[in-house]
């Protein structure tokens, strides 16, 4: 998949892979827009973090939903993602924001930061087994010193097929080791007060 470029392997590329993979990815969230679904929950947090223009890094970006949505609303976005196809995808959608092909676990934008980096829809329990700590010590490389890492996932339990279960408490403890610290945490992101129903984690942290 995604011609010459070399697959990077995660729990996603377990379960997705490939260009008809990534259309219909994209058909799902068009159809539920076509029948009025509310979208754009997670764009609208995070704009509600920071004024536009803020620099923000969408890391698993797949197809640029919440991406392409942030840069209509005036920020400056860079989406990245492991999927190839995913982000072919985006990049077919939307040529006004940045989209890279990279891995999380070993990201390197040279000399950018952000004063917000998010991972949105399950990034986290679609990363490869055992690279939480890794992945969010480079997001904490990419944050600006005032910066907030933003991450929502389903918890054990409520997880899509395929995905891994990690719960807060897990989050928690790589969060720490990535010498990162707690801001707030919610149960949706619409911000229900934490511990909600159980079935989700959004999690504001800042570098320490
Ligand atoms: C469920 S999709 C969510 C996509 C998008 N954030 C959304 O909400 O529509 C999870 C995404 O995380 C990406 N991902 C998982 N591990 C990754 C890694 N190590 N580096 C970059 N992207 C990764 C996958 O490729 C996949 O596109």
């Amino acid at each position: 998949m995604g011609g010459n470029l070399p697959e990077i392997r995660t729990r996603w590329s377990e379960v997705s892979g490939g260009i008809d993979a990534a259309n219909a990815y994209q058909r799902r969230f068009d159809e539920l827009a076509r029948r009025g679904a509310d979208l754009d929950g997670e764009a609208r947090f995070v704009h509600g973090l920071r004024e536009a223009p803020a620099r923000i890094l969408d890391a698993g970006c797949g197809t640029g939903r919440v991406a392409t949505t942030l840069t209509r609303l005036g920020h400056d976005v860079v989406g990245v993602d492991a999927d190839a196809a995913m982000i072919e995808v985006a990049r077919e959608r939307d040529e006004v924001t940045r989209f890279v092909h990279a891995d999380l676990s070993t990201l390197s934008l040279t000399a950018q930061t952000f004063d917000i980096v998010m991972m949105a829809g399950n990034v986290v329990p679609f990363l490869a087994d055992g690279t939480l700590v890794e992945v969010l010590r480079r997001m904490r490389a990419h944050l600006s010193a005032d910066g907030l890492l933003v991450c929502g996932w389903a918890l054990p339990g409520h997880q899509p097929e395929g995905a891994a279960a990690v719960s807060a408490q897990d989050a928690e403890r790589a969060a720490f080791a990535a010498d990162l610290s707690l801001v707030a945490r919610y149960a949706s992101w619409d911000a229900q007060p934490w511990p909600g129903d159980g079935s989700w984690a959004l999690t504001l942290h800042r570098p320490r």
